[in-house]
């Protein structure tokens, strides 16, 4: 279980306040999705929770310890918004090796399956695939990682109707081994995946919906 107890936050060059006194639990195997207006601090929240900023009041606790950015680094796999911008790797192949020089193919082959990129040519280049094929590239690459908390920020956002509902089965099978962050504009989407919904707005977490 991993808890956010009174995170405060404040970039050094704003003065906005972006994160007021947020709290927030997540059970393992949970999914939960995080709604809010454009500029509410959606992205700002994940990346906290990830380990990529510090908040200036607040801990963040697992498994009932409270831990440090560097640990969140490792206990968290953060999808960011379109990741098929990051792709470095000439090939899909390169793409999940960056940072596992020696990893196994079939330790590769293992991790495709599981977001449903099981056939893929690994000498294919990164574009060539469709967007929700993308998408799921980018979870694999964090998947490599063995992450215990996944985030996914606007994970179907810019994807047709039918690559929308991969991504939301991705997510739910994701859930059988992992506790998922869901940011989205689109909570009805995910309606039949979970009820914990929670609305960022001005600074405050607050539970909506079911
Ligand atoms: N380093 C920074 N310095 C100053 N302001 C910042 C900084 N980082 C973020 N902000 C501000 O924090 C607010 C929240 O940004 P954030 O990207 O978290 O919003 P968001 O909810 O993810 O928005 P969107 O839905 O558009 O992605 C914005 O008003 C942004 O301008
Ligand atoms: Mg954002």
């Amino acid at each position: 279980m991993l808890e956010l107890k009174n995170i405060t936050y404040q970039p050094q060059t704003g003065r906005k306040i972006i994160l007021d006194d947020v709290n927030l639990t997540i059970k393992d195997n949970e999914i939960i999705l995080i709604c809010g207006k454009s500029g509410s601090g959606k992205t700002t929240l994940i990346e906290i929770i990830s380990g990529l900023t510090d908040p200036q009041r607040g801990q963040i606790i697992w498994k009932d310890k409270v831990i440090s950015s560097r640990q969140r680094r490792w206990l968290c796999g953060l999808v960011f918004q379109f990741p098929e911008r990051f792709f470095l790797g000439a090939t899909i192949g390169k793409e999940l090796k960056f940072g596992h020089k020696s990893i196994k193919e079939i330790k590769i082959r293992n991790i495709l399956n599981k977001v449903g990129l099981s056939n893929i040519n690994l000498t294919t280049p990164p574009e060539k695939l469709s967007g929700g094929q993308q998408r799921r590239l980018a979870v694999a690459v964090q998947l490599l990682r063995n992450p215990n908390i996944i985030l996914l920020d606007e994970p179907t956002a810019g994807l047709d109707w039918s690559m929308k509902n991969d991504v939301k089965d991705l997510i739910l099978r994701l859930s059988d081994e992992n506790s998922i962050i869901v940011v989205t504009h689109e909570p009805e989407l995910f309606k039949d995946l979970t009820s914990r919904k929670f609305l960022l707005t001005t600074g405050k977490l607050k539970k909506f919906g079911g």
